[in-house]
Formats: structure tokens, C-alpha cells, sequence
């Protein structure tokens, strides 16, 4: 297996300059004006962690880029004196098409940023409006054009499918769209309807045999225009795939920096405030603005080592005691026709893929050893 990465460093980034109606992440908006106190608590938090040396580094939130060319080169210096002479291997700057200009494209580049994801979710300007978006798609093509000419980076498309009003040519249209640009990566995301969401709280519910359809027609054509599957959302030309997602799945470490962030070291995992004052304030008081820690151990880390590994098209090699562990469980959707394997090697179906969630819910607890199953016994 290719070496990759061991130790990676995300920090989130929480303005955002209008709520989308999907969206459940720590994002606010209207909060812009308390970003240079947020800059130095996250300074403040980042030296817990002096001496490590992470190897990937990514900006994601809410809109990094809400954050004014100023305040980026303040983001960017504050995390080269905490970790000085670190020179990561790739660094992610997550853009929305209606605050991302020149000239803070000129800081990403000085800073050594070299991948930019870019959410467009559809390119359907209709559409856009209705989910609560800000720009259009002619807005993200001409971000699109100058990332590649101001600061030469590496782009990823964020698009989703399953919107509500969205039919499977729209859907086909946005990925044409984006595909005849020629991004060496794509994350196709289908829609999640969180509770606490306004699409929660107004009971959508995306129609599955249409967002199916709108899944297998995509993966076709990804496929046909040289993007390989690798993980359950993510599409990639050979060598382009995030290395910093990676870690997640392969079950690194990673130290999260700023409200709602995750940070896992040493078998200990913990995540932050997710209010944006409740974390500076924390941070302030020279408090941990950790909300919950957790140590997984015995079955729940193996657990989670399954569904980890199998976010990887290209599957995983479990070994004995994950097999052990769990046997009706693999034996149950290997039944169902969500798994398969080839060697020691187990990877989702095509099906799986499609119905990961119902796949991962095995490795959660409570878990359920009995095989009452028919397909599952037979
Ligand atoms: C951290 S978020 C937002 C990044 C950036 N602010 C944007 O909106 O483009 C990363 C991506 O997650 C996806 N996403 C967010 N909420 C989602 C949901 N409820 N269901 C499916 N995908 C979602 C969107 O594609 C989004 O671009
Ligand atoms: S999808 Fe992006 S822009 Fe919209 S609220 Fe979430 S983080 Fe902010």
C-alpha cells in the first residue's frame, strides 16, 4: 500500500456570508466582524500543540474565504509560528464562488496553498437560489479560471445531488458543466437532511429512486472523463486524490484547530465548541475548548476501523480480529450485496456504495450479533 501522510492539521473556519438551507456544519453568518478575535484564539489553541509536525494541512468551515485578504495573511502567518519549518505536503483552502478575488487569491498562492475546493453544488443559477446560495454558476466559473491563473492551484468541485426540484438532466448538466473545465477532482455529495437544518425542519425528504439514478448516471460519467472513484464522495484524477482526507479514513491522526473541530491523537478523540463564542471564550480563559473527548477501544474501535476502511472504493484489508469481531455482521451484508471481497481484501458493492449508511450502521453500537436475518442464515 502507498505511504501516505501520518499527521494532518485542519482548521475551521465558521463565517459564512448566508446560511444554505442544507447545511448543518458549525457556519454562521452575519459574524464576520469578530474574525480578528477568532484568528487569535485559534493562535492561541494552535500552541497546545507546538513541536508536532503535521504533514497536510486544511482549511475548511463554513467560508474560509469569508475571511478578508488581511485576515488570511494573519491565518496564514499564525499558523507558520506554530508550526515553523513545517512544509506540508498539500494545503486545502475551502472557497465559496461569492467571496473568493484576485487578491486573496494572491495570499493563498504566497502562503504555499496548493488545492483549492470550491463548492458550486449545482450549476443550475434556479436552483442555486433555492437552496440558498449566494452566486451563480457563471460566478464560480470565473473563480474557477482565476484559481488556475493567479495561483495555479489544484481545484475540487463540491457538487450535490437530491436537491429538492433538481431532475437527473439538471443533475447531468451541473457535472457536465464542471467536467468540461477539467478539475482533477470532484466530491459529489448526496443530500443529508439534517433535523436542525431548515430542509429538516420543513420535512424534506429527497426521492431515493431519483437521487439513485442521479448517483449511477454520475459515477458513469466521472468515470468516462478519467476521474477515478476512491472514496464514497470523492472522484480523482490518478495521484490528485486530498492525501489530507486520507488520514481521516485511514485512521491517522489529526489535530483540529477552532470551533466544531476534531482532533485525534493517540487513541484519544475530541471535538470542540461548536458556538463560535463559547469556543473563544474557553479559549480565553486559557480553558480546553473541548466539548466531549471519547477513547474507542475493543469493538468500537474496530468498528470503526470497518466503516473507515470501507469509505475506500478500493476496500481494505480488515484482518483476523476485525473479522472476528463482527462475523454475522459481515456475513449479513455480504448477504445483502454490500460487500465483497477479493483475497483478504473486503470493498462495498456497487449497491454498498449507494447504501453505505446502511452498511456503516453495522459497526456502530449497539451492535446486533444476531443472525435473525433469512438472506444472512441462508
Ligand atoms: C464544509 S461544506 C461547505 C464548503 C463551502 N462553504 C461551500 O458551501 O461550498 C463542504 C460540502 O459539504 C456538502 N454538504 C454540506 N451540507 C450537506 C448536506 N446536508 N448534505 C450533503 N452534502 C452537504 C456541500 O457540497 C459542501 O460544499
Ligand atoms: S454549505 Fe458552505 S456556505 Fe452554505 S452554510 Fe454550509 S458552510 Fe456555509
Amino acid at each position: 500500500m502507498q505511504d501516505f501522510p501520518r499527521l494532518g492539521l485542519y482548521v475551521h473556519i465558521p463565517f459564512c456570508s448566508i446560511k444554505c438551507y442544507y447545511c448543518d456544519f458549525a457556519a454562521f453568518s452575519g459574524q464576520n466582524a469578530i474574525a480578528r478575535r477568532y484568528l487569535r484564539a485559534l493562535e492561541t489553541e494552535a500552541g497546545l500543540y507546538k513541536g508536532r509536525r503535521p504533514e497536510t494541512l486544511y482549511v475548511g468551515g463554513g467560508t474560509p474565504s469569508e475571511l478578508s485578504a488581511p485576515e488570511l495573511r494573519e491565518l496564514f502567518a499564525l499558523i507558520g509560528r506554530c508550526f515553523p519549518d513545517v512544509r506540508f505536503q498539500e494545503s486545502t483552502f475551502e472557497a465559496n464562488p461569492e467571496s473568493l478575488d484576485e487578491e486573496k487569491l494572491s495570499v493563498l498562492r504566497e502562503a504555499g496553498v496548493t488545492r483549492l475546493s470550491l463548492g458550486l453544488q449545482t450549476a443550475d443559477d434556479a436552483l442555486l437560489k433555492s437552496i440558498g446560495r449566494r452566486h451563480t454558476a457563471e460566478d464560480f466559473r470565473r473563480v474557477y479560471r482565476a484559481a488556475r491563473a493567479v495561483a495555479g492551484l489544484a481545484v475540487s468541485v463540491d457538487l450535490m445531488y437530491g436537491l429538492p426540484g433538481q431532475t437527473l438532466e439538471g443533475c447531468l448538466k451541473s457535472l457536465d458543466d464542471v467536467l468540461a473545465l477539467s478539475p482533477e477532482h470532484v466530491s459529489l455529495y448526496g443530500l443529508q437532511v439534517e433535523d436542525r437544518t431548515l430542509y429538516g425542519k420543513r420535512d424534506v425528504e429527497p426521492d431515493e429512486a431519483l437521487c439513485r439514478e442521479m448517483f449511477e448516471a454520475s459515477l458513469d460519467r466521472l468515470r468516462a472523463a478519467g476521474l477515478r472513484h476512491y472514496e464514497i464522495s470523492n472522484f480523482a484524477r490518478p495521484g490528485r486524490e486530498s492525501l489530507h482526507n486520507r488520514i481521516y479514513w485511514q485512521d491517522g491522526d489529526y489535530i483540529g484547530l477552532g470551533c466544531s473541530a476534531a482532533s485525534y491523537l493517540a487513541g484519544e478523540r475530541w471535538s470542540n465548541a461548536d458556538r463560535l463564542t463559547v469556543y473563544c471564550d474557553a479559549v480565553e480563559a486559557g480553558r480546553s475548548p473541548a466539548a466531549q473527548r471519547e477513547r474507542l477501544q475493543g469493538r468500537e474501535k474496530l468498528g470503526e476501523r470497518a466503516f473507515l476502511g470501507l469509505r475506500l472504493v478500493e476496500g481494505f484489508v480488515p484482518g483476523r480480529e476485525l473479522e472476528e469481531a463482527f462475523a454475522p455482521q459481515w456475513a449479513r451484508l455480504a448477504a445483502r450485496g454490500l460487500v465483497e471481497r477479493r483475497g483478504a481484501v473486503v470493498k462495498l458493492t456497487r449497491e454498498g456504495v449507494f447504501l453505505a449508511n446502511q452498511a456503516f450502521s453495522e459497526f456502530v453500537p449497539p451492535f446486533d450479533d444476531a443472525i435473525q436475518h433469512a438472506e444472512a442464515a441462508a
